[in-house]
């Protein structure tokens, strides 16, 4: 191994810069311009949390869980894992804070970095970042509604619009039991046929298998029975509501039984959005309900639903629509000479001190290479300043775009270019 491989960055963890750190910045603004019309307010909750807050929520016997974790002891001996996902730290801290005494819905967004030990493939990373909301405190199908419609709002608003809505209903605790017993009844003559994972999950978790992408599960599957001819009264009328406002939203959604989402705290209404254009890694977004976590945190009974955008794959999609739009500085400073950059810096801390985006040469590059460089950093205006200009007073301006150029007073330079 050299030195320079020595010292990369982990497998399946990538670092983020410019010009693609622009299109990041797109995507956060977007959202929280989007978010914050519906209310949503940012939250910050810690990368870090006890194991057990991932362990109880997430599910014992999720791929997530059984698999993927970052866990480690900390030096006191404490199981600490680094956050898999968004939503159970804010439950957690939902309920430490008493936040369920403000007025419901409490409505928050989250972005940063989850980690997961997956296998590292195109749009899958073992660090990578998602836009969260959630909504804590209602139970009204108008909720599910809105925040499916606000998903679609956020993606047009970055002019991504060929994507689908799937959306399902995984019932709750009255209606499940009577599911998995058909389910585990469907697939009882094929359990030797299951892969590895799915004949554990028909022991523990017999939902998971819809889930499973193994080809010979995918075949196994087909005919299984479905989740949404199962469920009780109450969660028929609420999925039913949820659709018909869908509809009256025009969110252009379809009904997705075999999803049932890689995480144990759902009820109700899940989602996903997927493309199309990614692969294999194709939801780009995905929520849903989560009715009694509150309550299994030590909470007060309050229903909630959220989603989390996958940044990784959003950016990726909008790479590829060449949507991209790079700043760049307003002036480049070329000089001439000791006095010329010294006079240089001062008109650029005062255009600075005006907010203008100024770049200067250094380390006495020759004109050319200064010239070569404002036209690289696609500056707006080069203001050239050597011996003559110091001694007449003014400065040379020329706009790079359209070739425009004259001569201006030092004095004048602030009112021109501000
Ligand atoms: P999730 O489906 O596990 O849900 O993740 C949401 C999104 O994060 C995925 O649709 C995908 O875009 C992105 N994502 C997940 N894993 C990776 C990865 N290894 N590499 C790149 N992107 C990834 C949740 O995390 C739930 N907490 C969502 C939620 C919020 N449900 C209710 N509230």
């Amino acid at each position: 191994m050299s030195s320079a491989e020595r010292y990369n960055a982990l497998k399946g963890i990538q670092d983020i810069y410019p010009p693609e750190i622009y299109i990041w910045q797109e995507v956060e603004k977007t959202a929280r311009d989007v978010f914050s019309t519906y209310g949503f307010q940012e939250l910050r909750a810690p990368i870090i949390e006890p194991t057990d807050i991932f362990v109880r929520s997430i599910g014992e016997t999720t791929d997530i869980v059984e698999k993927e974790m970052y866990t480690f002891s900390d030096k006191a001996g404490r199981s600490i894992t680094l956050r898999p996902e968004g939503t159970a730290p804010l439950v957690r801290c939902y309920v430490q804070n008493h936040l369920y005494n403000l007025p419901s819905p409490q409505k928050f967004f989250y972005s940063g970095p989850m980690f997961r030990y997956e296998r590292p493939q195109k749009g899958r990373f073992r660090q990578f970042y998602q836009i969260g909301v959630e909504a804590l405190g209602s139970s009204d199908p108008k909720l599910d509604a809105e925040i499916i419609s606000m998903l679609k709002l956020f993606f047009e608003r970055l002019g991504l619009k060929e994507l689908n809505y799937d959306v399902n209903s995984i019932g709750c605790e009255k209606c499940r039991p009577d599911y998995k017993i058909s389910l585990l009844n469907f697939f009882s003559d094929k359990i030797d046929r299951l892969c590895p994972d799915c004949k554990r999950r028909y022991e523990y978790n017999p939902l998971r298998i819809l889930d499973c992408k193994v080809d010979e599960c995918i075949t196994l599957k087909a005919g299984a029975p479905r989740v949404i001819d199962f469920l009780c009264g109450g969660c028929r009328a609420h999925f039913d509501v949820v659709l018909s406002l869908l509809n009256l939203l025009n969110v252009p959604y379809e009904i997705n039984t075999n999803m049932v989402r890689g995480l144990d705290y759902y009820t109700r209404t899940t989602f996903e959005v997927t493309t199309k254009q990614l692969g294999a890694q194709n939801a780009v977004a995905a929520g849903g309900r989560y009715d009694r976590l509150v309550e299994e945190f030590g909470g007060p009974p309050t229903p909630a639903i959220g989603f989390a955008i996958g940044m990784e794959r959003v950016v990726e999609l909008l790479q590829s629509s060449n949507k991209q739009d790079i700043p760049n500085p307003k002036v480049f400073i070329a000089t001439i000479g000791a006095p010329a950059e010294k006079e240089s810096l001062i008109i650029a801390n005062k255009l600075r001190e005006n907010g203008v985006w100024v770049e200067i040469g250094y380390a006495g590059n020759s004109l050319k290479s200064q010239l070569r460089k404002a036209d690289r950093l696609s500056s707006d205006y080069v203001l050239i300043i050597g011996d003559d200009e110091i001694s007449s007073g003014k400065v040379k301006w020329k706009h790079l775009s359209d070739g425009t150029q004259g001569e201006i007073p030092f004095s004048e330079v602030y009112d021109f270019l501000t």
